[in-house]
């Protein structure tokens, strides 16, 4: 759909720093930023009075479950919730029913992905069916358009496969293998953070050291193979503190970090509630306070949603029953700019760059993440900083409920999100 889109009176943020101006879309590209633009004849304008105007958040990390899990969302209504939360591009996780590890699965996911209002772009899995044994074939898939691969859910637990995937994952061009740390034995079992809180409720737990000694080794294994590792949802000062030395010591290691894991923490498991159980757990408030660190210093790269919708019949189950899991597309932004950017741990700057131009980085996208500038193809995020919202579970777009954040005051609100020059969201309205 060739439109002209004038996006007026914004402030826009891209990687080249901050500037009031009027951004004009036409055939899906930018074609000019001014101070003032005059609307041609026949365009759609939006107004952005108040509004930050952006480059469209990336997540490097969303279950759209589809295929096989349609129940609890679908790559249509998984995109629509990214739209409404401002994102363009989602990476969609490969543990669906079939996993993602043949090039009939991908071609699908990117089929359908075509008629959806953000970019999908599948990751794969490392090894078959992500059972840990047999490498997926990551070459096959890797000429497909895959560039990161993950067995995400689980972890490749074998090291000897994992350093066999790097080696073989380095002729790959901008191939990451993302590592779900979980030490399988040292989790076995567990429900919650092992911790005070998990010995008070009775909830066998999971210790801190079951993500960090993955991540230790997986850092090793980066440093003998020259291979890319991408830490997915890091959770635990002790994780955030090996990437930290590692990226000093110039290894090829990126990391991310989930809204909850920097919002939320083990003790409000008390309620024995399952919307409060993912993987990784919640952690202590010292660990979010490191995540937050984390974040502030460049130890973490991107802020990646984990979105995992899961059917209401599921998350009512026994807390030990229920499975892990959390949406995240619809309040990612609006818990960064309250929890962060309003205290100061962030500037807006920052934010926006672990919202997108880092992760589109990371994920090869190099069509996302701006920079807002004449030629560049045109997805846009437009919100208002200062928008107060309360999180209701009925009026996400998600197929599925098990947000955490029920009844909570947020600040800031996607206003608008433009995909390829089209408007997929006006005035907080998905448009399709
Ligand atoms: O809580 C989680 N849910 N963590 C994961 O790693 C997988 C995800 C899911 O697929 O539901």
């Amino acid at each position: 759909m060739n439109q002209t889109v004038l996006v007026a009176g914004g402030t826009v943020i891209d990687a080249r720093g901050s500037r009031r101006a009027d951004v004009l879309l036409q055939d899906g590209l930018i074609a000019q930023v001014d101070a003032k633009v005059t609307a041609p004849a026949g365009a759609t304008v939006l107004e952005a009075d108040g509004a930050v105007v952006c480059p469209g958040f990336v997540d490097l990390h969303t279950h759209l479950r589809e295929p096989g899990g349609e129940d609890a969302e679908t790559i249509e209504t998984g995109a629509r919730a990214g739209a409404l939360g401002g994102y363009t591009a989602l990476v969609a996780m490969p543990n669906t029913n079939p996993p993602i590890d043949t090039a009939a699965v991908v071609e699908q996911v990117l089929r359908l992905g075509r008629l959806a209002p953000c970019h999908v772009v599948a990751s794969a899995c490392i090894t078959k069916g992500r059972a840990g044994e047999e490498l997926a074939p990551l070459g096959e898939l890797h000429g497909l358009g895959v560039r990161i691969f993950t067995d995400d859910g689980t972890c490749v637990a074998d090291g000897g496969l994992m350093r066999r995937a790097l080696e073989y994952a380095r002729a790959l061009p901008g191939a990451v293998l993302a590592q779900h740390c979980e030490d399988p034995q040292l989790a076995r079992g567990g429900h919650m953070n092992e911790g005070a809180w998990s010995s008070w409720l009775g909830i066998p737990g999971m210790p801190a050291e079951a993500e960090s000694v993955v991540v230790a080794r997986d850092i090793a294994l980066a440093g003998l193979t020259g291979g890319r590792v991408h830490f997915l949802h890091l959770s635990t000062a002790a994780s955030i503190e090996l990437v930290r030395a590692a990226k000093a010591k110039g290894l090829a290691v990126t990391a991310e970090a989930a809204p909850h894991h920097f919002t939320l923490t083990d003790s409000l498991c008390c309620g024995y509630d399952p919307l409060f159980k993912v993987n990784p757990p919640l952690r202590t408030e010292s660990d979010v306070k490191a995540v937050k660190e984390g974040l502030a210093d460049g130890t973490i790269d991107a802020i990646a949603t984990d979105h995992a919708p899961h059917p209401a019949q599921e998350k009512e189950r026994p807390f030990d029953e229920a499975p892990p899991g959390m949406l995240g597309l619809e309040t990612a932004l609006a818990l960064t700019l309250t929890e962060l950017v309003g205290p100061g741990l962030l500037d807006l700057e920052k934010a926006l760059a672990l919202l997108s131009w880092q992760p589109a980085r990371l994920a090869g996208l190099a069509d996302h993440g701006g920079p807002i500038a004449p030629g560049r193809p045109a997805h846009l995020t437009v919100f208002d900083p200062e928008a107060l919202w309360e999180v209701d579970p009925t009026r996400l777009a998600s197929r599925s409920r098990n947000t955490p954040y029920a009844g909570r005051k947020l600040t800031g609100r996607v206003r608008h999100t433009i995909l390829a020059g089209e408007p997929v969201v006006i005035d907080s309205q998905a448009q399709r």
